[in-house]
């Protein structure tokens, strides 16, 4: 399997008032071609960050890349210029961020966003030819009769036709990477089915690499290979995706497993299992961040260890070798 992105030690902070967080402390993953890679985690924990430090979109000034490397392609990309950087984006790498709204232009009809990504990337590419194109994109997304849509504003679309116009422009220059934050989270539930279907379709197409973004297990289990868990900048366990709910190690996976809602329980808010909360950004500790979660003390950084092939967890002898909460 050819390895598409490979992440390692990645850490990305912010200037602030308050001095230089970190946002995202000693992240390493990778991802293969045709593979979905999950990352999940509660609010906070550096899920957008480590999105937004692989294609560089990262609130400026304030945040920057601190350490680490990333690999998109055998190419280093920490460190990459403006231009290259440009070049990858929607070329090589597509992204679909956590808010749909604000990710088109209102002003401007759906059909000249599309047109306008194709002609970015395309130099050569006549206007009419992009408009043509653009159709036929609206079209593979599902979008019915986009010969019509092409002239519309984005506040005549619903929540879910928005949404694959969306994906339309991510998907328009072919890329091998797909990130997807939080794809859904705005959408109801069966319209986010369908765009799950949707991009799973078209990455079987097209054999992308994806990166799907979210709090919600539910999506992880339906759509990914391999699944990353974050605490608080940090990535606490790693595994394929039926060994981690087979088999959780890490007692913050376990206390979000456990957090799902179940039928046969009274409605209840998620997460709601886990006591306590994450500390704020000013306040990490370098020890295990969970340990500070639930009042413990531990000094050093756990070790991040492989239990079994292709499993990894952080092994803080609180939270993981017997470890509950
Ligand atoms: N511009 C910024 N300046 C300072 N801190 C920031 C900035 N942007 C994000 N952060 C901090 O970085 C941390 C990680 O934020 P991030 O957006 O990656 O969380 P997330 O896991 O995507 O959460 P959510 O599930 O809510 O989307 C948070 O503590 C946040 O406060
Ligand atoms: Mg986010």
């Amino acid at each position: 399997m050819s390895k598409l992105l490979d992440i390692s030690n990645l850490q990305t902070g912010f200037d602030t008032e308050g001095g230089l967080v970190r946002a995202v402390d000693g992240v390493s993953f990778s991802v293969e071609k045709g593979k979905t890679l999950g990352i999940v985690g509660e609010s906070g924990c550096g899920k957008s960050v480590t999105a937004m430090s692989i294609v560089q979109l990262l609130p400026q000034p304030a945040g920057k890349i601190l350490g680490g490397h990333i690999t998109f392609k055998g190419r280093e990309l920490v460190g990459a210029s403006t231009e290259v950087m440009q070049d990858v984006r929607g070329d090589e790498i597509g992204v679909i961020f956590q808010e749909p709204m604000t990710a088109l232009n209102p002003v401007q009809r759906v059909g000249k966003q599309v047109a306008e990504m194709l002609m970015l990337h395309k130099k050569d590419l006549k206007k009419q030819e992009a408009l043509t194109q653009s159709i036929e994109l609206l079209k593979e997304v599902g979008i019915p009769a986009p010969e019509k849509r092409i002239m519309e504003y984005p506040h005549q679309l619903s929540g879910g036709m928005r949404q694959r116009v969306v994906i339309a422009i991510a998907l328009a220059c072919r890329p091998d990477l797909l990130i997807a934050d939080e794809p859904t989270t705005a959408l109801d539930v069966t319209v986010q089915a369908q765009i799950l279907e949707l991009l799973e379709k078209l990455q079987r197409e097209h054999d992308m690499g994806v990166i799907m973004i979210t709090h919600d297990l539910g999506v992880i289990a339906e759509s990914c290979d391999d699944v990353v868990v974050m605490y608080a900048g940090r990535i606490v366990e790693k595994a394929p995706v039926r060994e981690l709910f087979a088999n959780p190690q890490h007692a913050y996976t376990k206390g979000l497993l456990s957090s799902i809602p179940r039928l046969e329980n009274e409605r209840k808010t998620q997460l709601e299992t886990i006591p306590g909360q994450v500390a704020s950004i000013q306040q990490f500790v370098d020890g295990c961040r969970f340990c500070q979660r639930m009042n413990r003390n531990t000094p050093e950084r756990p070790e991040f260890k492989e239990i079994a092939s292709g499993h990894w967890v952080e092994a803080c002898s609180k939270c993981y070798e017997g470890g509950s909460i």
